[in-house]
């Protein structure tokens, strides 16, 4: 992981778009569970959009877990320059190849956009493709759209072409993500909240237990 990471001992929840990083603990830990940070999540979501509900919903995960783990939400698919293959990279790509070979796990939680993946995300994944980063990576996969279950298979398809560990019961579809929230872009349905809560248990678990092996 990178060094600025590593060296924090709180979890914590960074934010990063472009080269601009910025870290802060976790509101709501306690200082009991402060002591040691075990493993780190890269959380992408496939949306551009300032109150997506798909950045609510890895916001959600994030404070369902705080304290348990360090928490990187990178925000800079938009960034990244479309595919075409060229060596050597960007200093956005490179970073962005890195965060994820770094990562224990990555999260991904993204919309479906005309029956499909969004672009901006696809082409950050291909930009992975020749260089391998997500190689047997323990990934998570939820799909926030009105459906969503175009967008997901394909993922799922194009996460298979990547080599990604895709976690045993560490997929969830969304469908009217909008209306499990309320007008200040919280997820609000107790369901939805259980449901996302489980799915990070399962891949926290995942990764601990291919970490002791
Ligand atoms: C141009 C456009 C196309 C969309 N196409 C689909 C679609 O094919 N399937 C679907 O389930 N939702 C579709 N949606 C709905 C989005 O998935 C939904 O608004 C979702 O909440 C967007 O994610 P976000 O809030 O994280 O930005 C579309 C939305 C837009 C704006």
């Amino acid at each position: 992981m990178d060094k600025k990471f590593r060296t924090k001992k709180i979890p914590q929840f960074c934010y990063i778009r472009g080269t601009n990083v910025s870290c802060q603990p976790f509101p709501s830990v306690s200082n009991i569970h402060q002591t040691k940070s075990k493993i780190n999540i890269l959380a992408i979501s496939g949306s551009l959009r300032p109150n997506s509900s798909n950045n609510a919903v890895i916001t959600t995960a994030a404070t369902l877990v705080a304290g348990e783990i360090d928490f990187i939400i990178y925000g800079g698919i938009g960034s990244l320059p479309h595919f075409d293959g060229s060596e050597p990279p960007t200093p956005e790509v490179t970073g962005f190849r890195k965060l994820v070979a770094d990562a224990d796990g990555v999260l991904i939680c993204t919309p479906e956009y005309a029956f499909g993946v969004p672009g901006s995300l696809k082409n950050a994944l291909d930009w992975t493709v020749a260089t391998g980063e997500f190689a047997n990576k323990p990934v998570a996969l939820i799909t926030a759209a009105t459906g969503g279950d175009k967008a997901h298979s394909s993922l799922l398809l194009t996460l298979t072409a990547l080599s990604a560990r895709v976690v045993e019961k560490g997929t969830l579809l969304i469908p009217f993500v909008r209306s499990k929230m309320n007008t200040n872009n919280e997820v609000t349905d107790a369901g939805t909240i259980e449901a996302i809560k489980n799915i990070m248990d399962t891949f926290i678990d995942d990764i601990n237990n291919q970490n002791l092996n």
